[in-house]
């Protein structure tokens, strides 16, 4: 019998290029390399604004919504998740049902965002309404919302309470595509009989999406990001992205908001929006000086709960993962699926704590570093005042140069071990090069220290010889 892991990722990887059309996904042809991203101007405002969400450089994502109770199966297929609805073709009616079944009575806010705080996560970003149009906070503007549900209670409203309870941030994910709303649109041909078009109001959707926004801002006391999504349908301006950032800016001053709200565009946008870009699924090659940005990613290979998605990512590939977003200058927002029922997926739970314990030993090294210096160097490293931290997936036995590296290290230890330091050499050609302790104090990733008496300086090119 075919292993159903592989058949379902398998399916997945086949409908990812040919199947989905182009609107699926926030427009494939976003900036890919530093040199189509624009610097955006930074105010010392900006920087002020910014501070908090630089340092704490790891925040969890989280997709929780009517999609979950169907944990990624419709009709005989299992290789659904968010998009269900949409991916699906499920008639609104059938779609809306879902609420009469959204009941997770395991839900607990508090534990939620106690295992981001255990994982040394500093935000939680949760999708306050996705495509699908469900808001899971008590929005005023619909029935469409956690309101209408056997469990009724908002679920914003309690993490919230938790994160700031917890010393997280609490940060809120909302999409403007809207698979429900009666004047959104454009719509699918594959809903048209079940859907109409009587009537709608584009302008009319546009303010319910302020509405909303507003609440959001207005109703939950202090909230670090707004990170919205669903912006690339024709319908979507730029002249709308750019109110409605000033209109998350009017209702909540300090609030950071992210690039998804910029408008539809065939031509590369001369006008970015936002606070910083949004790399999805991957980490860029360089990272991009003087940009904001932060990638997302998910676990496994879905953003909301899909029941037979068991392809989770090793424990050392998500602490590399960060690990490389930190050395390129970038946040880290990983994502989680909750279950229908309010819990995490155990493999969640599992890669969240393990985390958490090497962030417990090595979180110095992420938390408000900016990128490394090295220009190209066998390791990946950041940088904080008169420090620099080196990561070591593997652990040399041999010499380890560091090329370009000018300033004198005055003392080079293990984070893990302060006790052990390593050996500064100093060849006769120049440069400077290490000689670790052995052995590895981590077994998927080491940090060594290295002090020095005044900032330090790399070399872009290397004549440490
Ligand atoms: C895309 C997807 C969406 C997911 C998001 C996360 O925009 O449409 O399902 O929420 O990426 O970055």
């Amino acid at each position: 019998m075919m292993d159903r892991r592989r058949f379902v990722a398998g399916g997945a990887a086949a409908l990812g290029a040919a199947a989905l059309p182009l609107e699926r996904g926030p427009g494939r042809s976003w900036p890919a390399g530093p040199g189509a991203v624009r610097v955006l101007p930074r105010a010392a405002a900006d920087d002020a604004r910014m501070a908090w969400w630089r340092e704490a450089r790891f925040g969890l994502f989280l997709h929780w919504g009517l999609y979950s109770i169907l944990a990624g199966e419709y009709l005989g297929r299992s290789d659904y998740a968010e998009w269900i609805r949409y991916e699906a073709h499920i008639p609104v009616g059938t779609y809306r049902r879902l609420a009469a079944r959204f009941n997770p009575v395991k839900f607990d806010a508090d534990q939620w965002v106690a295992m981001a705080k255990d994982a040394g996560m500093k935000y939680v970003t949760i999708t306050t309404k996705h495509h699908d149009g469900f808001c899971l906070f008590d929005n005023r503007l619909t029935e469409f919302c956690v309101r209408a549900t056997p469990y009724r209670r908002d679920v914003m409203r309690q993490m919230a309470d938790a994160c700031r309870g917890a010393g997280l941030t609490p940060c809120w994910y909302h999409s403007i595509m809207d698979w429900n709303h009666p004047d959104y649109v454009p719509r699918r041909d594959w809903e048209a009989a079940t859907r109409r078009l009587d009537g709608a109001s584009y302008t009319r959707f546009v303010r319910y999406l302020h509405g909303s926004v507003e609440q959001l801002l207005k109703d939950y006391g202090d909230i670090g990001v707004l990170w919205f999504d669903g912006n690339w349908e024709q319908t979507w301006t730029h002249e709308l992205g750019r109110a409605l950032y000033q209109a998350c800016r009017g209702f909540q001053p300090s609030v950071i908001v992210n690039n998804r709200l910029e408008g539809w565009s065939q031509a590369p946008i001369t006008d970015p929006l936002g606070d910083f870009r949004t790399p999805e699924q991957e980490v860029p090659a360089t990272g991009w000086p003087g940009v904001d940005w932060e990638s997302c990613i998910t676990m496994n290979d879905h953003w909301g709960y899909n029941a037979h998605d068991h392809n989770f990512k090793s424990l050392a590939q998500l602490v590399g993962l960060l690990v490389e977003t930190a050395s390129k200058g970038g946040n880290l927002l990983l994502n989680v699926g909750p279950k229908a029922d309010g819990t995490f997926p155990d493999e969640s739970v599992d890669r969240l704590a393990a985390m958490g314990r090497w962030m417990q030993v090595n979180g110095e090294a992420i938390y408000g570093t900016s990128a490394s210096l090295f220009a190209n160097a066998s390791f990946r490293s950041t940088t904080k005042g008169k420090r620099l931290y080196l990561f070591f997936t593997g652990w040399p036995n041999g010499a380890v140069r560091l090329p370009g590296l000018t300033t004198r290290i005055r003392r080079a230890w293990l984070l893990a071990r302060p006790d052990l330091h390593a050996t500064v050499l100093v060849p006769d050609s120049g440069g400077q090069a290490l000689m670790l302790p052995l052995p590895a104090p981590d077994p998927v990733c080491s940090v060594v220290v290295l002090d020095f008496d005044e900032t330090p300086a790399v070399q872009a090119a290397d004549t440490s010889g």
